[in-house]
């Protein structure tokens, strides 16, 4: 497809698919014509309303449905905290939470990785960030699995009962958040609920849409990231290497958000009639754009299919690229340079069983990765 019809109109899902690198990082660097305004609608005169059209954030107002100027005044009080010099302060705090995770599967013979380890690590982490008191950690947890549930089955009733559930978590974590908020207004901590309290220019629905965004935006993908890495290095045989250094764990890593992009595609909406590698692009149209195909195109990257774990440069888009590149690029490298690093410390073999795995649609991961440490 990629190289047939590299920008493809889908008739049936009523959007134009793009997979080449180039275009996909046209598209995401040009905000002024593709919006990430779900609800942009080119029958109204004034787009900048709430996000109602957004499946994932009704009407909350967030950074990554919004276009500068916008998107920048929902983003710049938190920029600098997500930057490489503040996450490594952090790091020590994710090295001892994720020893502690370590700990309590030390005495077992077989775990699921991702039931065990992949889940839990990013959410304790974002909660810590936020300043959620440790006694409400279970009720987050709930909370944060409720917002990213899916579907047992495809049946009507199924959807509805994951739909009600996650409206009443997002309702229950937002009433929770706006009273944190309150709490903290005018406070001096260094968490992140403090310092969005006291950015007066957010409203106080806007610094809850901030808190569950990171929650949203951070969890599942880091979840991925992490089971994807193991999945990635196990199926290579190269896990040794990367523990004795051979192979650099960076490096790798990246490799990882490459080949296995736990984020597949990203949309975007056309706010004039442009043209896109030869192909007419209405205004309203939707535009997918496919990180995973331009994370293989054999324009930027050689033998692109190949699980290359030394591969360098590795100029992947996996956190996307533009205004909206990813809040938590380097927190989730952190992580799971960290958690890479002490698990295969910790253990001399993880024979991660790569028999029976099942894919999750939608975001790029596993349902579940059984591991034999003995
Ligand atoms: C944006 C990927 C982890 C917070 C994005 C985007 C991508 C992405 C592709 C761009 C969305 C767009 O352009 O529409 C990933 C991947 C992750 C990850 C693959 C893990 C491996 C995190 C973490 C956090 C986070 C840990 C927060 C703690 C955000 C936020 C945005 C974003 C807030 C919106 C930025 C904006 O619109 O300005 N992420 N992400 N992400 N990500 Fe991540």
């Amino acid at each position: 497809m990629r190289q047939e019809s590299p920008v493809h109109y889908d008739e049936q899902r009523e959007t134009w698919d793009v997979f080449r690198y180039e275009d996909v990082e046209r598209v995401l660097k040009d905000h002024d014509t593709f919006t990430a305004n779900r609800a942009f609608d080119p029958e109204k005169s004034s787009n900048d309303g709430d996000s109602d059209g957004d499946e994932d954030l009704p009407m909350l107002q967030t950074m990554i449905s919004t276009d500068p100027p916008e998107q920048t005044r929902l983003r710049g009080f938190v920029d600098e905290r997500f930057q490489p010099g503040a996450i490594r302060e952090y790091q020590p705090r994710v090295e001892a939470v994720t020893e502690e995770l370590l700990d309590d599967l030390e005495d077992e013979d077989a775990f699921d990785f991702v039931d065990e380890f992949a889940i839990p690590l990013p959410v304790i982490v974002i909660a810590e960030l936020l300043g959620i008191p440790a006694e409400r950690r279970d009720e987050f947890k709930a909370w944060s699995d409720a917002l990213v549930a899916r579907p047992d089955d495809d049946s009507e009733a199924e959807l509805q009962r994951v739909q009600r559930e996650q409206e009443r978590a997002q309702r229950e974590m937002g009433g929770y958040f706006a009273t944190l908020l309150e709490e903290r207004d005018g406070g001096n901590g260094d968490d992140l609920i403090t310092l969005a309290a006291n950015a007066d220019e957010l409203t106080r629905g806007e610094q809850v849409g901030f808190c569950i965004l990171l929650l949203l935006a951070g969890n599942i993908t880091t979840t991925n990231l992490l089971t994807n890495a193991i999945w990635s290095v196990e199926e290579a045989g190269v896990t040794d290497a990367i523990r004795t250094g051979a192979v650099d764990r960076q490096r790798a890593i990246e490799e990882v958000l490459r080949y296995r992009s736990p984020i597949q595609s990203l949309k975007r909406i056309a706010v004039e009639d442009v043209e896109l590698n030869g192909r007419r692009i209405e205004t309203g149209d939707v535009v997918t754009l496919w990180l995973g195909a331009a994370n293989r195109d054999p324009d930027v990257f050689d033998a692109p299919e190949e699980f290359r774990p030394e591969r360098h440069p590795n100029r992947h888009m996996a956190f996307g690229t533009g205004v909206h590149f990813c809040l938590g690029a380097h927190l989730a490298r952190m992580e799971a340079d960290v958690a890479l690093g002490q698990l295969l410390e910790r253990f001399d073999r993880l024979d991660a069983d790569l028999s029976d795995l099942r894919p999750l649609s939608g975001l790029y991961g596993l349902e579940s990765l059984p591991c034999d440490v003995r």
